[in-house]
């Protein structure tokens, strides 16, 4: 079949950058991107493309480049799906909250209305395509909806998950280390993945688009996000011993990094890992490995949640203790409140909870963010639910300017590294704040002797 129109439903961190690559690569299909949020839309749509909402570097002049021409923004849902050849889904799938599973299934009730809106609409036969992340077997679940509930069209379910780092997506989606595609072994099933081989092979080198089962697809996605965040814990477990036996993280991580076999990438020690997928997709591979009776197995990845959860909690008893184990009061800027930089994106970001910690503290904290808003920052404490809006809103405030965010208080803990956090005028900083003026670095980030020479107290991960 050839593809020249494609829906995408849900115009999140997935949906929307996904998009925009394929409608730039790919000006013969009409691409829309729909969602239920109306605001979500309308931001996509503003004329100013620094207002949409997904921050993301290079993600303006994508949008730019095709919107309007074939990439669309609506919250036509039902229109879109009945004119689209291939539906992808790419809703959100947080960790249940409630019933059976409760904080450690995924959520998968948007998913499945989405399933049941195609089903009513589609009067013809359709590829849907799961993006989002996905516990192993739900694309059997998704089939099972549309065959019993449909008009009586054909649907094939692709599972084709996404990759992409969250900061460095535009490149990511551009030049991918690989796409997967999973499908039905019938002949229909390959005719459908062919399909979708066939839009990505417009700028995705052939031998970079691999094609497999439908379950070998969806847990090579939970599988890649285990492996990552191990290795994540890894380091951050090393580096609490490096603290206590005078080693030093950066150059343990930079000795085993030389080694091939182990290679160098995600060995940064940090305040703990978080973003909207490491967690969440452990939390499946656990929850699905003990509903097989595998405890094992589910221990053995539960500890890389474990470790992470310690590593946010040290990071904030160590301020307390360092700042003579009373905070109450004090003011401490935090620089930073995305879970990485080059992204707007907070969900399980460390920031959230060590601040939590610390507000249990009775600190006082002022966030600086280049782009998280102070709503934001209230809406993950509330999310919590450790106490009241109110009380929230008493001890935490954010500011557009971090020289500001930082006078007059106690300490600053790094907690995300955004690249202009190196370029302050520190010595300003240090003269505006209280003496002894601690530095609390999360991310290893700040030239650590040059921030010792103006004066600072400074302490980081695994040293
Ligand atoms: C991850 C996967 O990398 C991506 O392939 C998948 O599609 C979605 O999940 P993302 O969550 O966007 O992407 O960010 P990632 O770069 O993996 O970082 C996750 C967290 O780990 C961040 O909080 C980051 O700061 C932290 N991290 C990463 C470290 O603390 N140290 C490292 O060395 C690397
Ligand atoms: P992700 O990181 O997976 O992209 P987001 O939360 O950023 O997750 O985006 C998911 C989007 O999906 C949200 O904007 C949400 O409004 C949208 N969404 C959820 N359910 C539906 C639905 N049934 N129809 C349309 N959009 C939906």
């Amino acid at each position: 079949m050839k593809i020249t129109n494609i829906c995408c439903i849900g115009a999140g961190y997935v949906g929307g950058p996904t998009m925009a690559v394929i409608a730039q690569k790919c000006p013969h299909i009409k691409v829309t991107v729909v969602d239920l949020n109306e605001e979500r839309i309308a931001r996509w749509n503003d004329e100013n493309v620094d207002n949409i909402p997904v921050y993301e570097p290079g993600l303006g002049q994508i949008v730019a480049h095709s919107r309007g021409k074939n990439l669309f923004f609506s919250t036509e849902v039902d229109k879109a799906i009945d004119e689209a050849q291939i539906i992808f889904i790419s809703v959100n799938t947080p960790t249940k909250t409630y019933g059976s599973g409760k904080g450690m299934a995924a959520d998968l009730k948007y998913i499945e209305l989405c399933a049941r809106q195609i089903a009513r609409v589609s009067k013809n036969d359709k590829i849907v395509v799961e993006k989002s992340t996905l516990p192993v077997r739900t694309a059997e679940a998704i089939k099972s909806i549309l065959d019993n509930t449909g008009n009586g069209v054909q649907f094939q379910i692709l599972s084709n998950p996404e990759f992409l780092a969250e900061g460095t997506a535009v490149e990511d989606l551009l030049s991918p280390d690989r796409v997967l595609i999973g499908g039905d072994t019938s002949q229909e099933g390959q005719r459908a993945i062919q399909s979708l081989v066939d839009v990505y092979a417009n700028w995705v080198p052939r031998e970079r688009i691999l094609t497999t089962n439908v379950w070998s697809s969806e847990l090579s996605k939970l599988t890649a996000n285990a492996f990552l965040a191990q290795r994540v814990s890894s380091i951050n477990a090393m580096s609490e011993l490096c603290e206590k036996t005078g080693a030093n993280v950066n150059e343990v991580a930079k000795a085993i990094g030389m080694d091939s076999r182990i290679g160098p990438k995600f060995l940064k020690a940090s305040v703990g890992f978080g973003g909207s997928c490491f967690q969440k997709d452990i939390l499946n591979l656990v929850y699905i490995s003990k509903s097989f009776g595998l405890n094992e197995v589910a221990d053995y990845w539960e500890q890389v949640i474990i470790m992470n959860d310690h590593q946010k909690r040290r990071f904030s008893k160590n301020i307390v203790s360092t700042l003579y184990n009373t905070i109450a009061d004090k003011k401490i800027a935090f620089l930073g409140w995305a879970f990485k930089k080059d992204t707007n994106d907070t969900r399980e970001s460390a920031a959230i909870y060590v601040a939590d910690d610390l507000i249990n503290e009775q600190a006082k904290i002022a966030v600086y963010d280049p782009k998280v808003d102070y709503k934001q920052v209230i809406s993950d404490l509330n999310y919590l639910e450790t106490r009241s809006d109110d009380q929230n809103k008493k001890l935490v405030t954010s500011y557009n300017d971090v020289y500001e965010a930082c006078a007059n208080s106690h300490a600053i803990a790094v907690l995300t590294e955004w690249d202009e956090f190196k370029n302050y005028d520190w010595q300003k900083i240090y003269d505006s704040m209280q003496k002894p003026a601690f530095v609390f670095d999360g991310r290893n980030l700040l030239d650590a002797q040059k921030i010792k020479e103006i004066g600072f107290i400074y302490q980081e991960i695994g040293s």
